[in-house]
């Protein structure tokens, strides 16, 4: 597919290719994100999720392991904080004309800092002519989902605390329309936390609205709580240290994730194809868990998704994993 020709929107996002990366530590610097956002193959790029000051890392304990069937990782957020987004990002659309949107994936447990940072990416947009463009090159994925933050569990799985954290976003597309914004969620198990999630966005939309402020749901995360053992990874087994990461538990993504990935996307496709409200049915769905070929990314299609990603497939292949998931 050529450089600037579109293959779909996501509102003001003008994707030009129907993969991409999900965010991940393959997406952390700024030579993972030109590696990325240069591929003719990417329909679009996701920063690794970004905090206000960093994360603090520690790689005696922040790690990820492979099996053939899946990752297991136990990482935080990224070392880099937004500003640092920010300057990449900049000096990469600064120099392209391709219309290739960069979702930047964003968190914070408090809401007076999500606005603060969904300001200062607001002011780069400006900076860069985005808002009065027929497309926007940034949007935000608000990651409300990551299952290995001791103190913090991830607040997608209560609804109300979701809520919470969604405001600043729906103030943020408020204010400015022309602000594309969604959020990553974990896979779900039960019907009703489908159904809980759809009524908190929808709590969102006011009278006359034609699209709810929330303009896309990432589906999946990694699924929580999950445990690898040293052999099955190859490493060899001493005393001490019989688990695949230190720590153990983390979240598991790759092949072993991927049923339960489709069934959220088809479940959350089905519920918002069929809503009674408008604006809810404009809500698209993103893609994403054990994908890994063209195979899986129309199994995706299949399922409702309007764009479709990886990670564990990109950090065991390198880029070059888009090329064999194009359809
Ligand atoms: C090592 C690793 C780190 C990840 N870090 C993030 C992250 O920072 N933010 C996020 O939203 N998702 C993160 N994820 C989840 C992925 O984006 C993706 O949703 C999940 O792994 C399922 O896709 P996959 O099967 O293609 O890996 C991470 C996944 C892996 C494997």
């Amino acid at each position: 597919m050529a450089a600037n020709t579109i293959y779909t929107r996501i509102c003001t996002l003008h994707f030009t290719g129907p993969v991409m990366n999900s965010a991940c530590p393959w997406a952390t610097d700024e030579k993972d994100l030109n590696a990325l956002y240069n591929s003719p193959y990417t329909g679009g790029v996701t920063t690794r999720t970004a905090t206000e000051y960093g994360f603090k890392e520690d790689t005696t304990i922040h790690q990820h392991a492979f099996t053939p069937i899946a990752s297991l990782n136990n990482y935080g957020y990224s070392p880099y904080p937004l500003s640092r987004y920010l300057i990449w990002i900049r000096s990469l659309l600064q120099n392209s004309t391709s219309p290739k949107p960069i979702i930047i994936s964003i968190t914070s447990s408090r809401p007076s800092e999500l606005a603060y940072m969904i300001n200062s990416i607001q002011l780069l947009r400006r900076e860069l002519g985005d808002p009065s463009a027929p497309n926007s090159r940034i949007g935000i994925e608000l990651n409300t989902s990551c299952p290995n933050i001791a103190d913090k569990p991830p607040p997608s799985y209560d609804a109300r605390t979701l809520l919470f954290l969604l405001h600043p976003l729906v103030e943020a597309v408020r204010k400015d329309p022309t602000l594309t914004v969604g959020i990553k969620l974990p896979p779900y198990v039960i019907p009703s936390q489908f159904t809980d999630v759809l009524n908190a966005i929808q709590s969102l939309q006011t009278e006359g609205e034609e699209q709810n402020p929330i303009a896309f749901l990432t589906c999946t995360n990694t699924l929580g709580g999950c445990l690898i053992t040293a052999d099955e990874v190859g490493m060899k087994r001493i005393e001490g240290k019989e688990w695949a990461l230190a720590g153990g538990y983390g979240g598991m993504g790759g092949s072993a994730l991927h049923a339960a990935s489709l069934g959220n996307v088809h479940r959350f496709s089905n519920l918002i194809d069929n809503h009674p409200s408008l604006p809810m049915r404009q809500i698209a769905i993103i893609g994403v868990g054990g994908v890994s070929d063209s195979a899986g990314v129309k199994r995706m299609q299949a399922a409702g998704a309007t764009m479709v990603e990886c990670a564990t497939a990109l950090g065991r292949f390198g880029v070059e994993v888009f090329e064999k998931m194009q359809v």
